[in-house]
């Protein structure tokens, strides 16, 4: 059985992210979508609206699973009997971090990381800029799925910034 470990912030997720599931999904028997407790970052959504939005969105998936982790990635990758980390390239500017990550990880947890091009659709996408738009009001409906458009309009009525439905 292969097993991979799909990593990330998803703070929120977008269709970027979704295009990386929907193909990882194929490749792998199973696949775990991994929300990153991540103490150094101040996100938007909580690590359970997170899981719940990434539930809402791979639905459709029997094979993907969603968690959450703590600590180091390895960690998490062994205690699930995992084989491999699957992360999506978009342009060359992701690079660097992703080799320095991968060469990482490869040492310290003796596991191997699986690169995927994120579909040209998408090269330009970042939970970043949604966010950024989102906060300006901005539309994102193309960004990320109904749901967590949905999920930004309630997120930034609370911090009082008008959003276009
Ligand atoms: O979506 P992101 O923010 O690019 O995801 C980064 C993530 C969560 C995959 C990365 O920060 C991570 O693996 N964090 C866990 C801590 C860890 O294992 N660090 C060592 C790798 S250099």
């Amino acid at each position: 059985m292969k097993i991979a470990i799909y990593p990330g912030s998803f703070d929120p997720v977008t269709y970027g992210h979704l295009d990386i599931v929907e193909r990882g999904a194929g490749l792998f028997d199973k696949l775990i979508v991994a929300v990153a407790k991540n103490p150094g970052k101040e996100p938007l959504f909580t690590v359970e609206e997170r899981i719940e939005m990434l539930k809402e969105s791979v639905k459709h998936l029997p094979n993907v699973e969603i968690a959450c982790f703590q600590g180091l990635l390895v960690d998490f990758a062994r205690s699930r009997k995992a084989n491999a980390i699957l992360r999506g390239l978009r342009a060359l500017s992701d690079f660097e971090y992703e080799f320095q990550m991968a060469s990482v990880n490869r040492k310290i947890g003796n596991i191997e990381t699986v690169f995927m091009m994120t579909g040209n659709e998408y090269a330009y996408l970042s939970s970043s800029a949604v966010k950024e738009v989102a906060s300006l009001g901005g539309c994102v409906k193309g960004f990320v799925p109904d749901h967590v458009v949905k999920m930004l309009v309630e997120k930034y009525k609370r911090m009082n910034i008008d959003f276009p439905e």
